[in-house]
């Protein structure tokens, strides 16, 4: 009797396979989440791969340690320098690079200002697109005022027929191995070995693993694009994080003009990494010095703004966080952070409440972090704490002054990494006072221009502050 196709339940977040249909994920917790997904019994899909005509395989032997070439040498220039930061320093050639983001935010658009400048370096590029027609492409490229000669274009879903592409193209021999390969979107390509619809987890891991091993194999980087989408209907680079080297996210709205790129995971660099582009007419163009752009449309002298010295990666980064305080009209009264996490606000306010005597509860509290990024570190609690207090009381921050520090459950202030380059970010924009933690100051004393208060707590800190 033959088997009946074994079928699995796959959450369409976060990759779990349970054997029956689940309201809700045990693991990632999201509700309606799982979809039913044939998988084929095909044990070894990755050998399979060589048998069915798609590349060749390499073959592999134990090599010692001390031999095995190192890559950093290899890294390729994309030509793009906040792009090559994010990457940790350019493109590693065999390397898996996952781009995220919402639809609509420019991936395409950065991808294709990649391939351009690889191709200017002589570099052959294939662009498999899923989601556009080739002359769209084309035109998206023209209206970029790219020439893109070396970029061969593959309007192509078929995993399969892809890999043949490859081969067709570029031919076996790895001399000619291409520059680089763009997927672009992996969530249009399927496996015909595979039953479930193109974007479904099942799906997107398969396609992804059999690009990691032509990246590995052909010692190419490949960038696959993937969307983000809030509903769950279709598989999210969630589910890919695993498989490849380096993820990078684009970050915040598409409402602004700017556009964040961070790298949330990398085998190849720091992770944490931040690349900052202008959207404009001619593309994206890297911005060079974010902490001016994030400040521009600072309001000078108004209450409730205050300038934070932050690191993003390695980099530092002044940015504005506003908040805003108000009675309520509410029973339970709102409390909102943008681009901040909610609990660590409530601890914050509960600090204020308990060690300065400035009591929230019953007030209406609003938080914003300018220009859409988002902070998880510690240092951004003085600054979140000097907003909240000068918007309470009412007193504006002096706009020359910029402040970082942690903060802890019993007011006190506590020193945070990288002061150093903290405050001479500081200095090079212009400001004229930092309140920072007392323990960070050592050999900051003599910094030109800039007065650096050393603070122990958040008493202390608000008394210098207003
Ligand atoms: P796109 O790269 O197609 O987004 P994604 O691939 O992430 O879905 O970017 C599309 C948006 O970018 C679109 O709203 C128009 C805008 N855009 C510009 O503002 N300037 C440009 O030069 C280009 C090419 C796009
Ligand atoms: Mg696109």
């Amino acid at each position: 009797m033959a088997k009946a196709p074994a079928t699995v339940y796959v959450c369409q977040n976060c990759g779990k396979q349970v054997g029956k249909w689940l309201g809700k994920c045990p693991d990632c917790g999201e509700w309606q989440s799982f979809v039913e997904e044939r998988v084929r019994a095909s044990a070894g899909a990755a050998k399979g791969m060589a048998a069915r005509g798609g590349f060749h395989l390499r073959e592999v032997k134990p090599v010692a340690f001390g031999e095995v070439a190192s890559q950093d040498d290899a890294r390729v220039s994309s030509g793009i320098d906040e792009f090559d930061r994010v990457l940790g320093g350019g493109i590693v050639p065999g390397s898996l690079v996952l781009i995220g983001g919402e639809p609509g935010i420019g991936k395409s658009t950065l991808i294709i200002q990649v391939a351009d400048k690889l191709s200017g370096q002589g570099q052959r590029v294939l662009y498999v697109s899923g989601e556009e027609s080739e002359r769209q492409i084309k035109m998206r490229g023209e209206r970029l005022g790219l020439k893109a000669e070396n970029v061969f274009l593959l309007p192509e879903t078929n995993l399969e027929a892809i890999l043949n592409e490859v081969d067709n193209i570029f031919g076996t021999n790895e001399e000619a191995a291409p520059g680089a390969i763009i997927v672009d979107s992996i969530q249009t390509v399927f496996s015909s070995k595979i039953e479930s619809a193109p974007g479904s987890v099942s799906q997107v891991r398969e396609v992804a693993g059999q690009f990691l091993m032509l990246a590995k194999n052909r010692t190419v980087p490949v960038f696959l694009i993937g969307h983000v989408t809030k509903e769950g209907s279709i598989a999210g680079p969630k589910a890919l994080e695993h498989i490849v080297d380096t993820v990078l996210y684009f970050e915040g709205e598409r409402h602004h003009n700017h556009r964040v790129i961070r790298a949330t995971k990398n085998r190849f660099g720091a992770a944490n990494e931040l690349g900052v582009f202008e959207m404009t007419g001619a593309g994206l163009v890297p911005v060079a010095n974010p902490s001016e752009m994030f400040l521009q449309e600072r309001p000078q002298g108004a209450a409730g703004s205050v300038v934070m010295a932050c690191m993003e990666g390695t980099r530092p980064m002044l940015v504005e966080v506003q908040a805003l305080v108000s009675k309520s009209n509410y029973n339970y009264p709102l409390r909102t952070a943008q681009g901040f996490n909610t609990n660590r606000l409530s601890l914050l306010m509960a600090v204020l409440e308990k060690r300065v005597e400035i009591p929230l509860i019953g007030l209406d509290v609003f938080l914003n972090i300018a220009g859409g990024l988002e902070f998880d570190e510690p240092a951004a609690d003085l600054g979140v704490v000097a907003a909240l207090a000068s918007s309470y009381k009412n007193k504006p921050v002096d706009a020359q002054t910029a402040v970082f520090g942690e903060v802890g459950l019993t007011g006190e202030v506590r020193g945070a990494t990288q002061a150093q380059v903290r405050a001479r970010e500081a200095q090079a924009l212009g400001f004229k006072k930092i309140v920072m933690p007392a323990s960070n100051t050592a050999g900051l004393e003599r910094l030109l221009g800039v007065r650096v208060v050393g603070v122990r707590s958040v008493e202390e800190a608000l008394d210098v502050l207003f």
